[in-house]
């Protein structure tokens, strides 16, 4: 099932597999993106990634998560970002934005005094955040919104909510850290309504027939946080808010639950977040991308098969071998190399994302 062709409302995909948002931190500081950028969506294009989704951009500079993020927040930067779908549909590939807001999450370097939904500082955050006011809020929607036109001014195929891992969606949907007493606080329809008017604040701005995915923390690995149960709650009403498709992953992550696990070298320790996706199935009909520790084609292909997901999606496997899909589809790999080290990120600026794990040779 993984090589055959697979739609998410009009997009259609050559193959299952999907290349997971991955900050590639490959921006100038104004958010534009970098040459180096447009060569890694090509040679993930080339890999016969069906789907790429681009690392997280940027909405609005004060949702700059980290030094090096791609932005999507100004018009200025449209015919940059034309760049790499242009690069990408040259080679007859499609290429989906990710947009995102860090709210309290950004890092000091890039926004000293973050906004978030409620007043908090750490260990929920890295640094004391500010509670957003009524405008702040509808600012926030329209920015959204206008990110997302941007996105398909500049050609991308879909656009990609962030609603994950602790970034301003999943703040708002967390008792963890929201805790307003108006509309956007309280129980789960008021923790929701921030995600519900971004959804269709951006299905307004991009039209009907618009490809509009979301990456969904369905469930916080704290005690405290955003049970799956509630998340399930939430995800049931995307098809309505005018959502084509969901990709499963956590919230604030925890002791429980984890977006990214390290040392996946096992078949056993492959789709860690596959409960989570039975879980969204029995929730919507939407298509659904399955993400965390897909490594080898037979636990990808039993996902499919057992029609828990439609779309595979990976990140660290395509950090170190871009033409795995390809590779896969020639029979010629079984598995992925990836040992799931954790040692993707740059070590300095300017570097960017690459795999500094031993060469196959030496763990051979
Ligand atoms: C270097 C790196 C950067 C990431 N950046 C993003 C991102 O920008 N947006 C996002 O939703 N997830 C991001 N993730 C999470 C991945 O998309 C994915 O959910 C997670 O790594 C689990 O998949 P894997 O086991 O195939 O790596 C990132 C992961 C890594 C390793």
């Amino acid at each position: 099932m993984l090589f055959t062709p697979g739609k998410i409302s009009s997009l259609l995909l050559h193959n299952r597999l999907v290349r997971s948002a991955t900050a590639e931190r490959l921006a100038h500081d104004d958010g534009a993106p970098k040459p180096k950028l447009k060569e890694l969506y090509r040679t993930l294009t080339e890999g016969d990634v069906g789907l790429i989704i681009t690392g997280h951009a940027y909405i609005a500079p004060r949702g700059k998560c980290h030094p090096e993020m791609t932005g999507i927040h100004s018009d200025d930067l449209i015919p940059s970002l034309r760049k790499l779908t242009e690069a990408v549909h040259e080679l007859e590939g499609r290429v989906a934005v990710q947009i995102n807001h860090g709210g309290g999450n950004c890092s000091p370097e890039t926004v000293p005094s973050p906004l978030a939904p409620s007043e908090q500082g750490a260990p929920i955050f890295k640094q004391q955040a500010q509670e957003m006011t009524e405008d702040e809020i509808e600012e926030i929607i329209d920015a959204y919104a206008q990110a997302a036109r941007r996105g398909k001014e500049a050609a991308f195929d879909a656009v990609q909510i962030h609603g994950a891992h602790g970034y301003l969606i999943s703040q708002f949907l967390s008792p963890l850290s929201n805790h307003r007493k108006d509309r956007w606080g309280g129980n789960l329809e008021n923790r929701s309504r921030f995600l519900k008017h971004v959804c269709q604040a951006v299905r307004r701005e991009v039209g009907k027939d618009f490809p509009l995915l979301i990456k969904f923390g369905i469930a916080d690995g704290q005690d405290e946080g955003l049970s799956k149960e509630d998340g399930a709650a939430v995800l049931s009403h995307f098809q309505e808010w005018g959502l084509d498709g969901v990709e499963i992953s956590v919230g604030f992550g925890g002791r429980r639950l984890k977006s990214i696990h390290k040392g996946v070298t096992k078949e056993e320790e492959e789709a860690y977040l596959l409960p989570l996706v039975k879980k969204a199935r029995e929730n919507t009909d939407l298509p659904i991308i399955a993400v965390g520790g897909y490594r080898s084609r037979k636990i990808m292909e039993q996902v499919l098969v057992g029609g828990w997901a439609d779309f595979i999606s990976m990140s660290r496997p395509l950090i170190r071998e871009p033409h795995l899909p390809k590779r896969m589809k020639a029979g010629e790999q079984e598995k992925s190399n990836c040992i799931s080290a954790n040692h993707c990120w740059p070590e300095e600026d300017g570097k960017g994302i690459a795999c500094k794990c031993p060469p196959l040779s030496e763990t051979d």
